[in-house]
């Protein structure tokens, strides 16, 4: 399990471990929890959540009650999409903070460049209004580390122009068949992370053709394909299970995907989701 427990850096010097887990659609309660419990126990010490996944509660429960110290676990939390404010940006900081029941947080993202609601939309303003807001938590020592997520190169070049802190991370949906080449260049060149959500495409890439060959070759399950894919792209997967034995197994991809079939993998186009 070596790319568990390697890291990397950061562009203030905080160390990221190279895969997460993901909560996305995990309901609060139980499954939150014990996937998070079942996460910890088996080596995990990235765990992502959001405000806009309401379960930030059995995250920070499940991390409270497991025997890993919390300044051993990278925790993500998320500015639910809707809020552009600077003030609603500090209170819905409060809010999630007392939900995970944490001192401080590791990593905290602006979720989305605009609305859920109203995807598309110019919310330049408000994208810097909550991000200097997050610099102010950052900057007061509550934050180690500020970012963004579903970022296009466009919001980010707004951030960069009106914000004094570089965004360390962009989060964004990243599996094979939907990788994003010119977004992943313009953010190394700018010394921020591409962490990767739905390194499964939510399951669907794992019935397809190409990843069930290739996971036959390497003598290895589709879902570790997938996985090492993005851990050999440079980005930070974040597989999602409710089940300790797959999160045990999307764990276990200490082994190299050879050049040639990555770039095999690599011409998969279109969105895996669509693939069934
Ligand atoms: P489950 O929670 O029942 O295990 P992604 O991380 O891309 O969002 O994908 C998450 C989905 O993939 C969930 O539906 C999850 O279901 C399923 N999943 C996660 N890991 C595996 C695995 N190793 N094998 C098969 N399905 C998996």
């Amino acid at each position: 399990m070596i790319s568990m427990h390697q890291t990397y850096t950061l562009n203030n010097g905080v160390k990221l471990p190279k895969i997460g887990l993901g909560t996305w659609q995990v309901p609060n309660g139980e499954d939150t929890y014990n996937s998070v419990r079942a996460a910890l126990k088996n080596g995990y010490r990235h765990i992502d959540t959001a405000a806009g996944y309401g379960n930030e509660e059995s995250v920070g429960r499940a991390i409270k009650e497991s025997c890993v110290p919390r300044k051993d676990i990278f925790v993500t939390s998320k500015l639910e999409s809707h809020v552009k404010t600077y003030d609603e940006t500090m209170n819905a900081f409060e809010e999630t903070m007392n939900a995970l029941g944490f001192e401080y947080l590791d990593l905290y993202l602006i979720h989305a460049p605009w609305p859920w609601s109203e995807m598309g939309k110019n919310c330049d303003e408000g994208n810097v209004e909550a991000f200097k807001a997050m610099e102010k938590l950052y900057n007061d020592g509550r934050i180690r580390s500020i970012g963004v997520s579903n970022f296009s190169i466009s919001d980010i070049k707004n951030i960069l122009t009106h914000c004094d802190v570089t965004p360390a991370v962009n989060q964004i949906g990243y599996f094979i068949g939907l990788d994003n080449d010119e977004l992943q260049a313009f953010c190394e060149d700018k010394g921020i992370q591409i962490v990767g959500y739905s390194p499964l495409a939510i399951g669907y890439a794992l019935s397809n053709d190409t990843i069930q060959a290739m996971a036959k070759k390497y003598d290895v399950t589709p879902a570790q394909i997938c996985i090492r894919y993005d851990l050999q792209k440079g980005v930070v997967p974040l597989p999602k299970s409710t089940h300790e034995s797959r999160i045990i197994e999307n764990s276990q991809v200490d082994f190299t995907i050879k050049e040639e079939d990555i770039e095999v993998l690599s011409n998969i186009k279109g969105d895996p989701r669509q693939f069934d």
